[in-house]
This record gives structure tokens, C-alpha cells and sequence, in this order.
């Protein structure tokens, strides 16, 4: 079976999104705009409650989904069709976006640690305007495999060593793992081999990944192959594994609107202005 090395190592682009959230921007940067079918991923992190406590206030979304996964805090998620949400540590939100929603996501708490990702996945064009969706996933609902000595994975979403992840019918069939190894242990995954894959370190020294390294902090983007093997450096080490089929579409964004062409994403300004969102 083939081994997949990293392909690119890049580093976090710290910026500020929402009313003011202090984060780092992974994917969706000058130096990688898109990772098909990824279109943004954001690292948050902070325990001084100024850096997140504007939140993300009324936004709408169409064209894609929005995965939160949680670390440490609690966010509480509206939108304008009654649907609402507390997302707490160690639990995942998966919306489906699709013909749009405007929803706002905003901190539970004045101080103290927050921290956690959110990530943009593409939908195929022939499900850009699919009716809204939410996978609300509970800490407790998230399987804690454990399938190496010194070795932990919980499983957000996607089929590895035979259990399944509580997300479910997403599109672009994604693995979305958070996996934590002791210091020196390794780790093999296999996973579909043309799937995009990437890999993220955000706690210890860093993690071999094949035969290449990746600094902690930094995003690596995993080139094709069957299998990925994880060696931790000396010490604890937590990473995020993330893989999805790439659509091979075109792209048009704006902002909060991810479509095929840009008469698509002027409709949807138009829709959003008319209250059709
Ligand atoms: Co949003």
C-alpha cells in the first residue's frame, strides 16, 4: 500500500473574523485559498474573554456546509428559522447551509478558555440549494476508539478501524478525526487514497507524518495514497485528520456565499438583500 507524505506545510495566517474574533485562518489564505472540497478552515483559541466575546453576530451562509467542533467553551447558535443550538466542548455542529440561512454564533461565557476550529466543506453543484440541515453532535455521542498503544481517536464523522462517526449522509463522504498520541507513539490510518487530506497539530511538539514532518501549528496537506502513518514527537501530541472526496467544480465565492458562477453568487446577494435567505 502507498504512504502518503505531506505535499505542503504552511502556517496559520492570524486574523480576525465576525465582530472581532481573534483567530488563526488555515485554509481560505493567500497561500491556500481552497483545498477541494475544503474551502476554510479557522483555529480559535484564547482564554481572555476580549478576544472572543463579539462572536459572530447575524450572517448568512448559502453553497456549503459549516463544521464547528469545540475544544474548550460555549457558543450558543441561532438562526432565522427558529432553530437554535449551545455548542459546548468536545461536542460538533455539521450545517448543511445549502440554499442559505441566516444564523449567528455567539459566545456563552465572558472569560475563560474558548477554542476550537471551524471548517468550510463545499457542496456539489447539484446540491448547492438543498434545504438547510443541522447535525447537532453531543460530546458524548462522539466514539473514543483507541486503536494503537498510546493512542486516542475520537471520530466526528466518517468510517476508520471499523466505527463509524455520528455524522452522517455528507456528500463529499469526510473523515473528520481528532486524535491524540503519546509522546513517540505512532499511528497507521487508511482511508480512500484520491480523497484530499490534511492534518493539523495543535497541541505538543509536532508529528511525523510518512517520511515528512509537521511543525505543531502548522497545516499539512497530505499528497494521494492509501495510508497515513503518524509518528508523535517526544511528547503528547493532538492533531486533527480531515479528508473528503474533491469535487472538481468551479468555484465562485463571496464572503459567506460559495457557488459554481458568479451569476449564482449575484443572485444570492439579491436573495439575501430581498429577505429570500
Ligand atoms: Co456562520
Amino acid at each position: 500500500m502507498s504512504t502518503r507524505n505531506l505535499i505542503r506545510n504552511l502556517p496559520g495566517l492570524p486574523t480576525s473574523d465576525g465582530a472581532g474574533v481573534k483567530l488563526t485562518r488555515l485554509i481560505g489564505q493567500p497561500m491556500l485559498d481552497m483545498l477541494d472540497p475544503f474551502l476554510l478552515l479557522d483555529a480559535f483559541g484564547s482564554e481572555r474573554g476580549t478576544d472572543y466575546i463579539a462572536g459572530f453576530p447575524e450572517h448568512p451562509h448559502r453553497g456549503f456546509e459549516t463544521v464547528t467542533y469545540m475544544l474548550a467553551g460555549r457558543m450558543r447558535h441561532r438562526d432565522n428559522q427558529g432553530n437554535s443550538g449551545l455548542l459546548v466542548a468536545g461536542g460538533a455542529q455539521w450545517m448543511t447551509a445549502g440554499a442559505g440561512l441566516i444564523h449567528s454564533e455567539m459566545p456563552e461565557q465572558s472569560d475563560g478558555e474558548m477554542r476550537g476550529f471551524q471548517l468550510w466543506v463545499n457542496l456539489p453543484a447539484t446540491h448547492k440549494m438543498i434545504a438547510p440541515r443541522y447535525q447537532d453532535i453531543a460530546p458524548e455521542q462522539i466514539p473514543v476508539l483507541t486503536p494503537a498503544a498510546g493512542a486516542s481517536v475520537r471520530l466526528i464523522a466518517g468510517e476508520v478501524f471499523g466505527a463509524r462517526g455520528p455524522v452522517q449522509g455528507i456528500l463529499t463522504q469526510p473523515l473528520f478525526v481528532d486524535i491524540a498520541l503519546a509522546a513517540s507513539a505512532t499511528l497507521t490510518l487508511t482511508l480512500p487514497a484520491a480523497h484530499t487530506a490534511f492534518v493539523h497539530a495543535f497541541e505538543g511538539a509536532g508529528v511525523q507524518v510518512g517520511d515528512t514532518w509537521l511543525a505543531a501549528q502548522e497545516l499539512g496537506v497530505l499528497g494521494a495514497g492509501e495510508q497515513i502513518e503518524l509518528r508523535a514527537a517526544d511528547a503528547p501530541t493532538r492533531l486533527i485528520l480531515v479528508a473528503a472526496a474533491p469535487l472538481r467544480e468551479p468555484v465562485a465565492r463571496y464572503g459567506p456565499f460559495v457557488m459554481n458562477t458568479p451569476q449564482q453568487i449575484q443572485q444570492a446577494l439579491a436573495d439575501y438583500r430581498a429577505g429570500r435567505i
